[in-house]
């Protein structure tokens, strides 16, 4: 069985909205055999990662930045998942009122220092989330999972 991990910091209503699409993406009958972990990112922790065959960032944009929650995280697993995590597959979604650039850039940065493989670019809303919006943040989930299986079967 393949693990998707989704690391995220939901704080509104909004980021709930990206959430809940990606999930709902990366629980889709269409693809089989992984299993979808979701941890809000103070919780998520070294063991999570290393089990994880792709993972989904999700965050809000924080005073230019990701949210100190998801630095936390990174935080938290770089060194004892440093070596461990290279190749790792990763997607990312960001949510900000006026501008998510910053965020985007944050976790690129620290993504790329660990090794791991952007494998889609990242989805990011300002304002209110709309339909599409949602769909892009199902698809996300989707193609993230298909990754993660992808992964496990060393494809
Ligand atoms: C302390 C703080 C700093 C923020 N900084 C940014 C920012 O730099 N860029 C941005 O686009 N939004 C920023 N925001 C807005 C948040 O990204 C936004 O509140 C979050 O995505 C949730 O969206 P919502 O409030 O519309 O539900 C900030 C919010 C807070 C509370």
């Amino acid at each position: 069985m393949a693990r998707l991990l989704i690391v995220h910091h939901t704080p509104s209503p909004a980021t709930q909205a990206m959430l809940e699409s990606v999930l709902e993406g990366a629980g889709t009958d269409e693809i089989e055999g992984v299993e979808v972990v979701s941890r809000a990112a103070l919780g998520a922790t070294p063991v999570d990662l290393l089990a994880a065959d792709a993972v989904i960032l999700g965050t809000p944009a924080n005073i230019g930045y990701m949210s100190g929650a998801l630095k936390h995280f990174f935080d938290t697993v770089y060194y004892p998942c440093l070596s461990d995590t290279v190749g790792l597959p990763y997607a990312l979604y960001v949510h900000g009122n006026s501008d998510t650039t910053g965020a985007v850039r944050a976790v690129e940065s620290i993504a790329t220092g660990m090794g791991w493989r952007r494998h889609r670019p990242p989805v990011t809303v300002t304002g209110e989330v709309t339909r599409r919006q949602r769909e892009a943040c199902w698809e996300l989930g989707a193609v993230t999972a298909l990754a993660a299986a992808e992964r496990a079967q060393g494809t």
